[in-house]
């Protein structure tokens, strides 16, 4: 965080923000320890109408990491009003300590002492949603990375640890449920219809996991018996009405818990664990400690009102939160440069649990799909940046998929690298290490490294390289002396402030395909140090057909000739799941950039469609693998794959190219594809991993069949969106006929509407479908809704369903020739940075990847963007969080940075 020189701190003098130099950045190599430790922290909160008054009582003493004389005590502090400050329990005078608007600093503290801070703030007024905040009817809180200071007086980094008790007071009829983190130990009535309780949390946690939750909740309970058999109490608080919303959350939560036990011999560790669910919440939902705080669409599901993939969502986050109970809380950062350490380390376990759930094959296809069209566009962009970053300025904008997807691939390697046991030696030894500390990447991969006798000093450059490295493969067979050699390239491009990189150590899975499509010999982890590594197979009695970086076994982009024949029979026979995926999909990136080249669109050849037709067809594939498979790359994914061959992307282009293969596909396969459909009959009340599968195959052959005929297959869409009782079929047809020109257009957007308008989520989604339609007329739509009154800028999940589909679901129309879509999104992100400042720099990142583009749409985008940041930073301005990704995607790219 920016924060002014201390000696020019004064009471009365308040630095103006610097409007032209810009915000100054943090960097990792200034990392210091703490000068002061808090041993224990007492927070009172007294809330009332239009304030909420905090005493802040911590024991302190001076850390005896730091050897320097007189160190001055440092507190953070943002957005409250200081009302009083004692030492010892003498109460200091303003000119005792120095305040500023980041925080205050008293000059001289001893070894030992307790300083108690009184401060208030209006949480109603509280539209960032950090801190404490009015959620609907509600008050909570949001404190990572660095909310905690909006709360209270207090050191807000993480590698301060404290005990905490928290008192709350308040109505009793306005917040009859009062929470926090850990364990209740008592509560009573106040005067004047009011009420208290008060929670202790035994576990020394950092401030950020702090947690408070004030209002009028409904909850549904459950419990778990720890292997050691220990019962614990779960309870899933919601607003009242929405009990019977929790249930695939819930189970999720005992699965979760069960397999931390079993996979990584991993308890809960305290008596009750706590989910809510709020409204307004700018992330998917946070770890507090025994208070998991969810945003409401990410825990709130039924088949009925949630499609199979909110589902499928709400499992993965109950799964991820709950398993930051050990990498992340137990063991947390020392700082927030170490931010993967716990969110790598926890998507990599969640992961592992979602895949042991339902299906691996099926979860890396995905994890793949996300890395490549998140963290891949990230490394080509201009705010690429390695695993563990050097700087930030705002560290709000450094939750990315870098840090998050990157991070866990990185886990995933060691996995490989080291085996599944050398894996869990590895996590015991860092648990054995860290538990109950603030560690470092470099602490984890020390703990792996030193658990397996690994040499870890090569390996490291994942997390201090940024891009995405390329490995250029070439192989040739010996038939006299039946060798294969192969010999692996391995390069990374630059990024921004890293010109020359140096190679990493990775894990390349090989396999070889006879011509009958058998393996011979398994997969081979290679295992790639050297920029040029050769291979040698011996004994391969045939030429076989490779099928290399099986499983995606390292995040990098591979570059083999591949014929058609071989990727087809690839497609048809490989034993991994993944590389059988991946043969398809390279076919259909073929087939659509040769579309883009053609003045008339080329046409993929029979043998391929012929090849999907198979897959289609066979039973022994699991139907939502199928739906995968038969998938075409989207807008988004072309648009990268010629960026990363260094052509600029035409959105108009891309479109017409995708539509035409599309149709070409849905033209040849129509029979096929109606065949199947009716084939698939899945149970609408039911959304196992199975019937997801189901329907999500017949979905896709609905897709089809619109592409092969609209006008005759409208109806049929029409017919499921007033039929089926899944939200899946639902949304599925109105998102196909909403992109049409069918007359069950207009209708089929009316009924939905009616039918689901008191259901806020549900109506998120009716927003999300209008702003993704294929139409020249989407910009003049979307422009309309931001005036509908389901519409709410405040709320990020409408903002993300409305602006966000738009900007970042929909890039022929975002990209529109005219710079309609620009001006659309610019002028929201505009908006919500006045509320907003996180959620306005997420939207903002729509336009991040500009100079990937054909110049006059540069040029259009390179407007929005210095207009924005000719605003400045700041008072006035625009905020943090908005001038540095706006900044950053003006200048990266410009003139090389050393
Ligand atoms: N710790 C994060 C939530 C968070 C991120 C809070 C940034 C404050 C700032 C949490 O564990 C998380 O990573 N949540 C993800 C969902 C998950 C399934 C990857 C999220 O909110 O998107
Ligand atoms: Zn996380």
């Amino acid at each position: 965080m920016f924060r002014p020189p201390l000696k020019k701190l004064s009471a009365k003098r308040r630095k103006p923000a610097r409007k032209q130099e810009g915000p100054r950045p943090v960097y990792r190599k200034d990392y210091k320890a703490p000068a002061y430790l808090v041993d224990t922290a007492a927070l009172d909160f007294d809330i009332r109408d239009k304030r909420t008054r905090v005493a802040a009582t911590l024991q302190m003493r001076r850390n005896p990491a730091r050897t320097e004389k007189n160190l001055p005590l440092w507190l953070d502090g943002e957005g409250q009003d200081l009302i009083s400050v004692s030492l010892n329990g003498r109460t200091l005078s303003a000119r005792d300590y120095a305040l500023s608007e980041h925080g205050l600093q008293i000059k001289k503290v001893p070894a030992k002492f307790t300083v108690e801070i009184v401060s208030a703030h209006d949480p109603q007024k509280n539209t960032t949603l950090s801190g404490l905040y009015a959620s609907g009817g509600m008050l909570s809180t949001q404190c990572e990375a660095e909310g905690f200071r909006r709360i209270a007086y207090y050191p807000d980094r993480p590698d301060v640890l404290a005990k905490f008790t928290v008192r709350i007071e308040a109505d009793a009829k306005t917040y009859p449920v009062l929470l926090s983190n850990g364990n209740l130990l008592a509560k009573g009535k106040a005067g004047g219809g009011r009420h208290w309780v008060k929670w202790r949390d035994p576990h020394p946690k950092p401030c950020y996991l702090f947690a408070l939750v004030a209002g009028r909740l409904g909850k549904v309970s459950d419990r778990f018996v720890t292997k050691d058999r220990r019962r614990v109490l779960l309870e899933i608080y919601t607003e009242p009405g929405n009990g019977d919303r929790v249930k695939i959350a819930m189970d999720a939560l005992k699965a979760a818990m069960r397999w931390d036990e079993k996979a990584y011999g991993l308890s809960y560790d305290l008596d009750r664990f706590m989910i809510v669910a709020v409204s307004f919440f700018n992330m998917g939902a946070m770890e507090n400690k025994g208070l998991n705080i969810f945003n409401s669409d990410c825990i709130l599901a039924r088949p009925d009102i949630a499609t199979d993939a909110d589902i499928a969502f709400v499992e993965r986050v109950v799964g991820h939160e709950y398993f930051h109970n050990w990498t992340g809380n137990r063991i947390t950062c020392r700082d927030w440069f170490q931010l993967s350490l716990k969110e790598g380390l926890t998507v990599f376990r969640e992961q592992q649990f979602v895949g042991a759930m339902h299906d691996d094959a099926l979860e890396r296809v995905r994890a793949v799909r996300a890395l490549r069209s998140r963290q891949f566009a990230e490394d080509a962009g201009p705010t690429a940046h390695p695993v563990r970053p050097d700087s930030y300025l705002t560290i709000d904008n450094f939750y990315t998929a870098t840090v998050y997807e990157k991070g866990a691939e990185v886990c995933r390697m060691l996995h490989t690298l080291l085996g599944a046991e050398g894996w869990r030696r590895g996590m015991q030894l860092y648990v054995k290490r860290h538990d109950g500390s603030a560690a470092t990447c470099d602490d984890f991969a020390a703990a792996m490294a030193d658990a397996n006798r690994m040499d870890r000093a090569q390996f490291m450059r994942w997390y201090e390289q940024a891009g995405t490295p390329r490995l250029a493969v070439t192989s040739k067979y010996n038939a006299r002396q039946k060798m294969l050699s192969l010999t692996v390239r391995q390069s990374c491009p630059p990024t921004p402030g890293q010109a020359a990189k140096k190679p990493f150590h990775m894990p390349f899975a090989v396999g070889l395909l006879d011509s009958e499509g058998r393996d011979m010999g398994g997969t081979h982890v290679l295992q790639l140090r050297a920029p040029v590594e050769r291979f040698s197979f011996t004994k391969v009695p045939e030429k076989p057909v490779l099928s290399l970086l099986r499983g995606f076994s390292a995040p990098v982009r591979l570059e083999y000739n591949y014929s058609d024949e071989d990727l087809l029979f690839l497609l048809a026979h490989d034993s991994d799941a993944f590389s059988r995926y991946e043969a398809g999909q390279t076919l259909m990136r073929k087939y659509l950039l040769a579309a883009m080249k053609g003045k008339k669109t080329a046409a993929p050849p029979p043998a391929f469609t012929d090849a999907l037709a198979r897959v289609l067809a066979d039973r022994a594939i699991a139907p939502a693998m199928t739906a995968l498979m038969l998938a075409l790359p989207s807008e988004h994914e072309i648009g990268l794959e010629l960026a990363a061959r260094g052509q600029l992307i035409d959105p108009d282009r891309v479109h017409r190219a995708r539509e035409s293969v599309r149709g070409q596909i849905a033209g040849r396969l129509e029979a096929d594809f109606a065949a199947r459909m009716q084939g698939l009959k899945p149970d609408a009340r039911k959304a196992d991993g199975k019937t997801q599968g189901v329907r999500a195959l017949r979905n896709l052959c609905l897709g089809y069949l619109m592409a092969a005929d609209e006008k005759a297959y409208a109806p049929a869409a029409m017919k499921q969106l007033r039929s089926s009782n899944s939200m899946t079929d639902q949304v599925v047809a109105l998102a196909l006929l909403a992109s049409s020109a069918a007359p069950e257009r207009k209708p089929a957007l009316d009924h939905f509407y009616r039918r689901w308008q008191n259901h806020e989520l549900v109506i998120n989604k009716w927003l999300a479908v209008q702003a993704g339609a294929s139409r020249t007329d989407t910009a003049a739509a979307v422009a309309a809704l931001l005036r509908h009154k389901a519409y709410d800028r405040k709320n990020p999940n409408k903002l993300r369903a409305l602006a966000g589909a738009f900007g970042h679901g929909n890039p022929w129309r975002f990209h529109a020739p005219d710079g309609s879509g620009y001006r659309l999104v610019a002028a929201e992100v505009r908006a919500a940075d006045r509320l907003n400042p996180q959620a306005a720099a997420r939207l903002a990142l729509a336009f991040e990847q500009w100079r990937a583009f054909e110049p006059k749409r540069q040029k259009l985008m390179e407007k929005e963007l210095k207009a924005l940041r000719a605003l400045g930073a700041g008072k006035g301005g625009i905020s943090r969080n908005l001038f540095e990704i706006v900044d950053k995607a003006l200048v990266a790219g410009k003139k090389p940075r050393k």
